[in-house]
């Protein structure tokens, strides 16, 4: 495995491999890399011939107060697994190589952006759009690879790609969950012991609303209590939202049909977590 910090470095590798006339599969990241991650990494090695991965903790997609100053970083960590991971190219930039001096240009999603994760993080999928360009202008892969636990980026993402007519393939893979389900995340590792307990209620409030919909509930009202009271039962989580929306622009439902996604996000302590599951109901 190669690493550069350079966009003309970076330039060079994928130049190289373009006139051998392999694919690029492309993975981007903010590193704490776990297995959810190297999911993606092998998904796209799938994918692909070759597998390039960024390492970018994106400063524009944290408002202020949030994570950003604490989020994990591990750069060592992270390198090795992705060697053993089979990853051929670790772009790490800084971050006046993304955002060079003067920098004035943004990327704004509408829908599906604007609710949840939009209106609990201000400006957040502004970051996440902007940055997402900018590495696929860098990177040109053919196609890209994004994890499913972030259901509503990859629906901004997806969106982003076909109204900019990117030319790149956007690819998700399912979300890797500890053995009590609840969803491999970077910022799990900020969980105390009891914190950590109390988690795991994500993923019974969701399997527990599966179960309802299979049974033949339709209401999304009744799934919206059904989550909520599951969370409320564990006393060290705040409930930032349970929904139910539909797929591809992320608006609530009231009938359950089609494609759907459940969103949920919570606070536990200091540490917010979000998870989901997608439904395909006849
Ligand atoms: O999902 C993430 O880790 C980030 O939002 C992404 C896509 C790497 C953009 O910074």
């Amino acid at each position: 495995m190669e690493t550069v910090r350079s966009t003309n470095e970076l330039s060079s590798w994928v130049e190289s491999w373009r006139l051998e006339n392999r694919t690029v599969g492309f993975v981007p990241t903010m590193g704490a890399l776990h297995e959810g991650h190297l999911e993606l990494v092998r998904h796209a090695s799938q994918l692909a011939d070759r597998v390039v991965v960024s390492i970018f903790v994106n400063p524009t997609q944290f408002g202020p107060g949030e994570d950003f100053a604490r989020y994990p970083r591990n750069e060592d960590q992270d390198s090795e697994l992705l060697q053993e991971g089979g990853c051929h190219l670790l772009f790490l930039p800084e971050t006046s190589t993304i955002y060079q001096e003067g920098h004035s240009t943004c990327v704004e999603v509408d829908t599906p952006a604007k609710r949840l994760e939009g209106e609990s993080r201000p400006g957040h999928f502004r970051g996440v759009a902007t940055v997402v360009t900018q590495l696929l202008n860098l990177v040109r892969p053919s196609v890209a690879v994004f994890g499913q636990k972030d259901a509503q980026q990859l629906a901004v993402i997806r969106r982003l790609v076909r109204d900019l007519h990117l030319p790149v393939e956007i690819a998700s893979h399912p979300t890797v969950r500890e053995p009590d389900g609840l969803a491999m995340s970077s910022r799990n590792a900020n969980l105390s012991a009891d914190e950590r307990t109390a988690a795991a209620a994500i993923y019974r409030a969701l399997s527990s609303a599966r179960q309802r919909i299979e049974q033949g509930e339709r209401s999304a009202e009744a799934i919206r209590r059904g989550l909520r009271e599951v969370l409320e039962g564990e006393l060290l989580i705040d409930i930032e939202y349970a929904e139910v929306v539909e797929a591809d622009n992320f608006e609530p439902i009231r009938r359950l049909r089609g494609s759907i996604v459940m969103p949920v996000a919570v606070r536990i302590g200091t540490t917010r977590l979000i998870d989901n599951f997608s439904l395909e109901i006849d």
